[in-house]
């Protein structure tokens, strides 16, 4: 791109600042900065002055789960059919590896964070772990796609290859890069990294679809006879996919999509909860469920809105091709952004200091015409890793190992 046509794109976004510095620039700096202008999609900065529209929800009602009593009973016959699809290779498993966990405080990719104590227990390591298990149990291989962003891609595939990819057939791992967006403050200028450099992030976790078509992977998933992804978090290190029991049950009640939950520990615990939305499925993030929607009771006396999503969901993927011509909508989320400020310093915010501009996996499964809550046991599936210490942190998660026998 040439500088005019970078200053007519900027002009029209509202954004020439980020052109302030260019005569100070060298010429690599300049085409850097010329380079990142033209990337870079500013249309979703205008999504900020309708924050409250975006934030508005359909009627709510609930979405019987399949209770873990309903799923033992099944149990044998959900694995031999989710075997069976494994088998016969209709299924890949989506990592989500994108994110920045900004929250956790490491510059490292999150998969790397390494939760041992007396030994080097890593992420990524107890992730492949279990999809070991899962490949031993239907002798099969299941193809792993992995989302990286630019910040992190590098560090990822050279950690994976460092440690022989944890034992898992490197011929069965694919890498692909999520795009880009923009960071903001609040008024809704994108803040610089540096004099030739706008501060992007990655696009959100709902990227992953188009990211996947966009890089070339969507070849290897029809060339493979994929009919079914498993999209799932890199930060819950109990995390178990492509799991056949799971994939079964979904199948066998012949739903397009499953959603793994969990029981909420209290009413007010922060995961999205899974329901209907105007009659589709949906989940309901925690910030967006009223006090009436928290306490509702069911016919037994239940909480009527009982089952957070733990980020492990299935999609039949020639529904999902049916749907990404829709546009899933953008979340317009608070965050630490780190900058340059106006004197040339780079700043690390301790607080939040501006939005990022995100689409998110669970509003694909309101896109979905059906989809299984599937019901799993918190203490034996779900360790997320969010922060350092106190709730979802190392520590939490390091507790929930030790129950499930896990050496650390
Ligand atoms: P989170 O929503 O917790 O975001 O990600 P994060 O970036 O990891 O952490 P914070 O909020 O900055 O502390 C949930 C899952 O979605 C993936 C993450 O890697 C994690 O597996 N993710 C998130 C992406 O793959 N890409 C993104 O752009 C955002």
């Amino acid at each position: 791109m040439i500088y005019q046509d970078a200053y007519k794109k900027l002009e029209a976004a509202g954004q020439l600042h980020v052109l302030a510095h260019f005569d100070s620039l060298t010429e690599i700096q300049q085409k850097n900065l010329l380079k990142d202008i033209e990337l870079t999609d500013f249309s979703v900065l205008s999504y900020l002055e309708k924050r409250e529209e975006l934030m508005k929800k359909g009627e709510i009602t609930p979405l019987k789960a399949m209770e873990i009593s309903e799923i033992e009973r099944g149990r044998a016959w959900y694995e031999e059919l989710g075997c069976r699809a494994i088998r016969q290779g209709q299924v890949g498993a989506v990592l989500l590896a994108g994110g920045m966990g900004t929250r956790l405080g490491s510059d490292e990719p999150k998969g790397m964070y390494d939760i041992g104590l007396t030994k080097p227990v890593y992420i990524f390591e107890r992730i492949i772990s279990n999809l070991r298990e899962v490949v031993e149990k239907a002798c099969a291989w299941v193809h792993l796609f992995i989302m990286t962003s630019d910040k992190n891609h590098e560090r990822t595939v050279s950690f994976l290859a460092e440690h022989d990819y944890f034992g898992y057939n490197p011929g069965y791992i694919h890498f692909f890069r999520q795009e880009m967006a923009p960071a903001s403050d609040y008024t809704g200028k994108v803040y610089m990294e540096g004099k030739d450099k706008i501060a992007n992030s990655p696009n959100g976790n709902g990227g992953w679809f188009s990211s996947m078509a966009n890089g070339g992977i969507m070849e290897i998933v029809k060339n493979n006879g994929i009919e079914w992804l498993n999209v799932f978090a890199v930060d819950n290190v109990l995390q178990r996919m492509a799991d056949p029991c799971f994939i079964g049950a979904t199948i066998a009640r012949g739903c397009s999509s499953g959603a793994k939950v969990v029981k909420k520990n209290a009413p007010d615990e922060k995961v999205g909860v899974i329901c209907l939305e105007d009659g589709r499925p949906s989940i309901v993030e925690y910030y967006d469920l009223t006090d009436e929607l928290m306490n509702a009771k069911d016919e037994k006396g239940d909480p009527a809105y009982y089952f957070g999503a733990i980020l492990n969901y299935l999609f039949q993927v020639k529904v999902l091709e049916d749907t990404v011509s829709k546009k899933l909508p953008l979340h317009i989320v608070e965050k630490k952004i780190p900058y340059m400020d106006d004197d040339g310093n780079f700043i690390k915010p301790e607080k939040p200091n501006g939005y990022k501009y995100e689409t998110l996996v669970l509003d694909m499964v309101h896109m979905m015409d059906s989809c299984l809550p599937y019901e799993v046991d918190r203490h034996y599936e779900f360790a997320p890793i969010k922060n350092m210490t106190g709730i979802d942190s190392v520590e939490t998660a390091r507790e929930l190992c030790r129950e499930n026998g896990i050496e650390l």
